[in-house]
């Protein structure tokens, strides 16, 4: 518990804390990194990742299971590496997320792929390297995998996807495992498709998977997707088929604003007791969380640029926008906004928006603060879904990133410049 001189209490994400009126992320002052590297700029700290991790590990811990970090969290090589060497395994869902897991330095053998559009080429090359394991999310995608395994001479590790049709009760954007969603074979369509996956020669059945989706607060529907998940490995080993591991997917939420998601290793408790009360408590455990390691280890730190009060709102116009932070553009999320070095003023009641030149681009609606035009203001659990997901628009190059390990800190990202950007495109020929 940190909280501004003056105000009330706060909870601040752990790592993160004012000293000496400054906000520090573990022993490095926020306001040093932002004279030094520039704003809009992304900070991360190692501890709180770690930790965050050491909660799944513990809950865990005495199981065979494997944690495959959900890369399309933020896919930042160093943040990769920093998460593979504390032995997570990574979810990919791309041919370019495998080669950035590759770069930093996964085992192969510990990647998983999920997604519903793999192509040809990217199973080639996922064949090649050796992945651990395809999350095949349509009969479609499996009768390609198989012609493409067969014609390398190999056999594909093959899991389907459920889709287990339970409400994971979060925003519908990123709400997974319904019927009307796209993701995964629906409940009573497993079977069937299992057979299917065993006749093949160039497949190798080796798991079961879901993610119902994202942000989930609540350890109810996760008991749900594990029961919906048992009852159909028990037919399909009934079948025949043996199912080796099991992949209860990502979503666990994190603390954006009041939220108050189960921790990790509670939440593994109650179901590793479901598990084994249902007889399963032996069988190899996957998991793929995103947003929980890494969404508050990280800030985004900001300057303001102009104070633009108005009749009906007032405007803090800073220089990170809806391309360095599209969540409140896309959810209408909530990331909490602190200054970085707080005014001993009382504060106004502001929206805080970025130059883009659209309405959607603002980052947090009527905020107290004190801020003035050159102060920071620090983005709060901006580590996931932020910087995977910038975007150049408005030609804005995106932002520099840090990792913070102690009293060290490391550039991980330099700055895009213009330069960067202009690199692949090509001019016309002179007339
Ligand atoms: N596994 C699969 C198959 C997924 O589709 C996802 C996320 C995860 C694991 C990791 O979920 P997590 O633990 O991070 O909740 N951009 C949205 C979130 C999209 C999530 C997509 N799938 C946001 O900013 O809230």
């Amino acid at each position: 518990m940190s909280s501004l001189p003056g105000q009330p209490p706060m909870n601040l994400p752990p790592f993160i804390s004012y000293h000496a009126g400054d906000l520090v992320m573990e022993g490095v002052s926020l306001k040093q990194l932002a004279m030094e590297h520039g704003t809009p700029l992304f900070v991360y700290s190692r501890a709180a990742m770690l930790g965050a991790l050491a909660a799944y590990q513990r809950g865990l811990a005495g199981r065979s299971h494997q944690i495959c970090y959900a890369m399309k969290a933020n896919s930042t090589l160093a943040i990769l590496q920093t998460l593979v060497r504390a032995g997570c395994g990574l979810d990919i869902v791309s041919g370019g997320e495998l080669e950035r897991a590759l770069a930093a330095g996964v085992e192969p053998g510990k990647v998983i792929f999920s997604g519903v559009g793999k192509t040809r080429s990217e199973m080639q090359r996922a064949l090649e390297v050796g992945i651990g394991c395809f999350n095949v999310e349509s009969r479609a995608e499996l009768d390609v995998l198989d012609d493409v395994a067969r014609g390398m001479g190999l056999r594909a590790p093959v899991s389907v996807r459920v889709n287990p049709n339970v409400d994971a009760r979060t925003h519908p954007y990123i709400s997974t495992g319904l019927k009307d969603n796209k993701f995964g074979i629906a409940h009573e369509d497993v079977l069937a498709t299992y057979r299917h996956a065993a006749a093949c020669a160039g497949l190798r059945v080796v798991g079961i998977d879901c993610h119902i989706g994202s942000q989930i607060t609540q350890t109810g529907p996760y008991l749900d997707a594990m029961d919906r998940m048992l009852d159909l490995v028990q037919n399909i080993e009934a079948a025949g088929v043996r199912i080796e591991h099991i992949d209860f997917g990502g979503g666990l939420g994190i603390d954006y604003h009041g939220d108050e998601p189960p921790q990790a290793d509670d939440l593994w408790h109650q179901l590793l007791k479901r598990l084994d009360a249902r007889g399963y408590g032996q069988r190899k455990i996957y998991i793929e969380p995103g947003r929980s390691l890494v969404g508050n280890a990280g800030v985004c730190l900001t300057e303001v640029l102009y104070c633009k009060p108005g009749e009906q709102k007032n405007f803090l116009i800073v220089d990170a926008a809806m391309n360095d932070l599209p969540r409140p553009a896309m959810y209408q999320a909530y990331h909490r906004i602190v200054e970085v070095s707080p005014r001993n003023a009382a504060p106004l009641t502001w929206d805080v928006v970025g130059p883009v030149c659209e309405s959607g681009d603002w980052l947090g609606r009527d905020r107290a603060l004190a801020a003035q035009s050159g102060d920071l203001l620090a983005v709060l659990s901006a580590g996931a879904y932020c910087m995977s997901m910038a975007s150049n628009y408005n030609t804005r190059g995106r932002a520099a990133e840090v990792l913070v390990d102690g009293d060290t800190a490391t550039l991980i990202r330099a700055r895009e410049s213009a330069a960067d950007q202009l690199r692949l495109e090509s001019l016309l020929p002179s007339v």
